[in-house]
């Protein structure tokens, strides 16, 4: 199923996919792994700079060739993409969705940009993801001023065609020094004024609570990245503290045993039975 068909099903249930990044091949067997064995289908995302570190074709092959030998229902994502160029180039790829990240240009210039991105994807029958507002990036403090207005995102959506709209209702990128407050009444108004998949980015170090409740009111992506990359990388600093061992294949396993236990806690979060 096309993932544009996925989200649409599942935002009419109050139901959401667990959207997470990886990041080499530790991280993306560890979701697999938690994905398989909870029976969940989910979206495997990679940024520019990680596709920068593996290489574009690389890490699609990685990831479609490992969906299929894991068994798993899922598509591949282009998180916050910077440009049609790159959108381009994961769409040749073969990836199922982009996202164009044009949030932080002027009203009329994210249309713009995100129009020309849907157009393109289109002749791939691809999912088309894009921001309006401004969710903070990693170690930036989120405004209230640039949280998502419901008129615009209807506007928004009618204007691009656009399936999948990022939305910024109080979380942020990274770990954060308060505990957020989600914004709820806002996303349900935004719910109520455009049709569009709800997106929620930032979720690393949202209470649990706030989660279940925004899938309830219309999110049906929720992003993850913070927290897999930091438990993989806790664990493993863990497991070398005096240890010598030069097998990685020995060290490696038990950083991704953490990722799966993260996954399969998140997934039962954002998709529970
Ligand atoms: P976190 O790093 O806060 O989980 O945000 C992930 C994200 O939004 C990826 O697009
Ligand atoms: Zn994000
Ligand atoms: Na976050």
């Amino acid at each position: 199923m096309r993932l544009q068909d996925k989200l649409k099903a599942l935002g009419q249930n109050g139901k959401a996919l667990l959207a997470t990044n990886f990041y080499n091949f530790e991280t993306l067997s560890g979701v697999l792994q938690a994905a398989k064995a909870t029976h969940k289908p989910i979206i495997l995302q990679l940024s520019e700079s990680s596709i920068q570190y593996l290489g574009l074709r690389v890490a699609a092959g990685l990831a479609r060739t490992a969906l299929e030998e894991y068994g798993v229902e899922g598509w591949l994502h282009l998180d916050h993409g910077s440009s049609q160029e790159m959108a381009h180039r994961c769409l040749d790829a073969g990836f199922d969705s982009v996202m164009i990240d044009a949030s932080e240009k002027p009203f009329e210039e994210n249309v713009k940009i995100t129009s020309a991105v849907v157009r393109l994807a289109e002749k791939y029958n691809a999912n088309v993801e894009a921001e309006l507002g401004y969710v903070a990036k990693l170690g930036q403090v989120q405004k209230v001023s640039q949280y998502t207005q419901p008129e615009e995102a209807k506007r928004f959506i009618d204007e691009t065609g656009a399936h999948a709209l990022a939305i910024a209702i109080g979380s942020a990128h990274g770990f954060y020094k308060e505990t957020p407050q989600l914004q709820l009444e806002l996303l349900s108004a935004i719910h109520a004024a455009t049709p569009a998949a709800l997106v929620l980015h930032g979720s690393s170090g949202i209470p649990e609570a706030q989660i279940r409740e925004a899938v309830k009111r219309g999110i049906t992506k929720v992003n993850l990245a913070t927290e897999t990359k930091n438990i993989f990388m806790k664990t493993l600093q863990q497991v070398l503290q005096d240890n010598d061992e030069i097998d990685l294949r020995k060290i490696f396993p038990q950083a991704t045993q953490s990722v799966v236990k993260l996954i399969g806690e998140k997934l039962e979060v954002v998709s529970p039975n």
